[in-house]
């Protein structure tokens, strides 16, 4: 393995998959605490955080489209699982953070006024909570909601501060019989899937390699054991019928390229924003950090007692180039009973239909378009020592201002070698196409100037072949996007007016700190990238 710490071995397919509780409802209560988590039988209790009780992750939360919804978030934390890993040579972080972490709560995929939205610089400590609106004004998909406090979210939501949020709506709701044909209540499963890595007793670490002395950031946390719903490789028991998986990665470092054994065809019927138009039949699916994907999983065609292993065949990123080895090999291990399943078959559309929302609209026409980049400064230091977008570190003056009710096509300019998930707070976009440029003479032509001054001209000059279309899985609404390296990935974005949102996205906030805020952030969903720096502001002006 490329992996210079190994977790201990332990047997996969061992223990069951623990269903996340469903807390439904307009009003939650979310403390987060440190307690302990067993990550598998056969590994002793490791120290954990979790929300809501729980000793890792955190409930799924079920709420209604058009219903606000209330969330109370208490930081009742106390030492970090994580204390030796802080790292306080970053943006916003403290020694305190070692005893007392910062938290704050985001909801992910959430149109969120920009009060609520979980900036990472509107932390609480232990001790203070602070209550969330979210309005709800979007339709039914999964979202998730997970810690963001700056500096140290890697840390925080490796620890076990995440979990689902699943919206739903008149169409899609979430119940046997629903319009939409869908399987429902058993047979609807979210799956949330991680990589982890384990010392030698069985405690969780972020630590993948000794040359990075402790209390440095490490730049990559690629786990080599993967976990669902925070146990490690569960088999999961179904009956023989369609299955409707909510997937979500995750993950804090690692693209997924998730398939069946078997090889096996199923159905994507959802991205990050909701329902595609019609279920799209795949035998795989990449899925980057932050990333979710609706599927349909026929498990009908198994016998009675057959198992089939969800693979993945994506290798470690970073290092792809010089390593080029998958680390994760599966996730879980289906295994068929013999009690019939859900009886309904896949729908042949999703929008447009009677009983169905409306068709999802043609790709828009931008009014503007904007460059940004991707980029790893080069330092002579291990690890490379920053990630920016525009070369710019967090707390630069230098903002995108889109202005409301307007759309603007992103290019997203990759000049790393690698894929990074592209997340933008507030908005949902669509992805227009992928289309690979020369990044060498990209940066012969523009050298890239010292960190802290913007850095984003064009590619389209250094383009070198046609434009890919997005992969039909793609093709809903999305929050989140991977590029890829040496690839401008476009993506089609209509920045909402405080009209159509019913809040103002400009206004100005109070943090819990008193500090005054402004506007949302957009970052690579890489947990170690945006802490160290890959992660900017925006506002949009009306
Ligand atoms: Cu998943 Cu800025 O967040
Ligand atoms: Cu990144």
């Amino acid at each position: 393995s490329p992996l210079l710490f190994h977790s201990p071995q332990v047997r996969p397919f061992r223990d069951p998959l623990p269903p996340l509780p469903v807390w439904s409802g307009s009003s939650f209560t979310l403390d987060a605490a440190v307690g302990t988590h067993r990550f598998h039988s056969e590994l002793d209790p490791s120290p954990a955080f979790g929300y809501g009780g729980r000793g890792y992750l955190g409930p799924v939360l079920e709420t209604h489209s058009g219903t606000e919804t209330t969330v109370t978030f208490r930081n009742t934390l106390s030492r970090h699982v994580f204390a030796k890993d802080i790292d306080t040579t970053l943006h916003g972080v403290s020694a305190a953070d070692a005893t007392a972490p910062r938290g704050v709560l985001h909801l992910h995929g959430g149109v969120t006024p920009p009060a609520f939205d979980g900036h990472p610089e509107a932390t609480i400590r232990p001790g203070e909570q602070v209550t969330y609106r979210f309005p709800g004004g979007q339709e039914a998909t999964a979202l998730w909601y997970h810690d963001h406090a700056m500096g140290i979210t890697r840390l925080n939501v490796y620890a076990g501060l995440a979990s689902l949020y699943l919206l739903r709506d008149r169409w899609d709701t979430g119940e046997p019989g629903n319009p939409l044909g869908l399987p429902a209540g058993e047979f609807e499963i979210p799956l949330v899937l991680q990589e982890k890595v384990f010392t030698a007793d069985g405690a969780q670490s972020v630590r993948t390699t000794p040359l990075v002395p402790e209390g440095s950031w490490e730049g990559g946390g690629v786990g080599d054991t993967g976990l669902v719903n925070g146990v490690v490789w569960p088999e999961v028991a179904v009956a023989r019928g369609l299955y409707r998986l909510r997937v979500l990665n995750a993950s804090s470092f690692s693209v997924a390229n998730l398939f069946f054994a078997n090889r096996m065809r199923f159905w994507v019927i959802g991205t990050d924003g909701g329902l595609l138009d019609a279920p799209v039949a795949t035998t795989a699916i990449r899925l980057a950090p932050a990333e979710r994907a609706d599927l349909l999983v026929d498990f009908g065609a198994l016998a009675p007692g057959e198992t089939v292993v969800l693979c993945n065949d994506e290798p470690v990123p970073g290092q792809a180039a010089i390593l080029g080895e998958v680390t994760m090999p599966y996730f879980c291990r289906f295994r068929a009973g013999s009690a019939p399943g859900f009886q309904g078959a896949v729908p042949s559309t999703l929008r447009g239909g009677p009983g169905q929302p409306p068709r999802l609209p043609p790709l828009p026409v931008p009014d503007h378009v904007r460059d940004v980049t991707i980029s790893q400064p080069f330092e002579l230091r291990f690890p490379p020592s920053v990630m920016t977008l525009n070369n710019l570190m967090f707390d630069s003056g230098d903002l995108e201002l889109p202005r409301q009710g307007t759309v603007e096509q992103w290019n997203l300019i990759d000049v790393t070698p690698d894929p990074h998930p592209i997340h933008l707070h507030l908005v949902n976009f669509r992805v227009l196409g992928r289309q690979s440029f020369d990044r060498t003479a990209y940066r012969l032509r523009y050298p890239q100037p010292p960190v802290g001054t913007k850095w984003a001209p064009s590619a389209d000059a250094f383009v070198t072949g046609p434009m890919r279309p997005a992969e039909p899985w793609e093709a809903g609404w999305k929050d989140t996007v991977r590029t890829d390296g040496g690839t401008v990935t476009r993506i089609l974005v209509r920045f909402p007016t405080a009209g159509e949102l019913g809040f103002d996205p400009d206004a100005i906030f109070t943090a819990p700190s008193g500090a005054e805020l402004r506007g949302y952030v957009w970052h690579c969903h890489l947990l170690d990238h945006e802490d160290h720096d890959m992660m900017l502001r925006f506002r949009t002006p009306a």
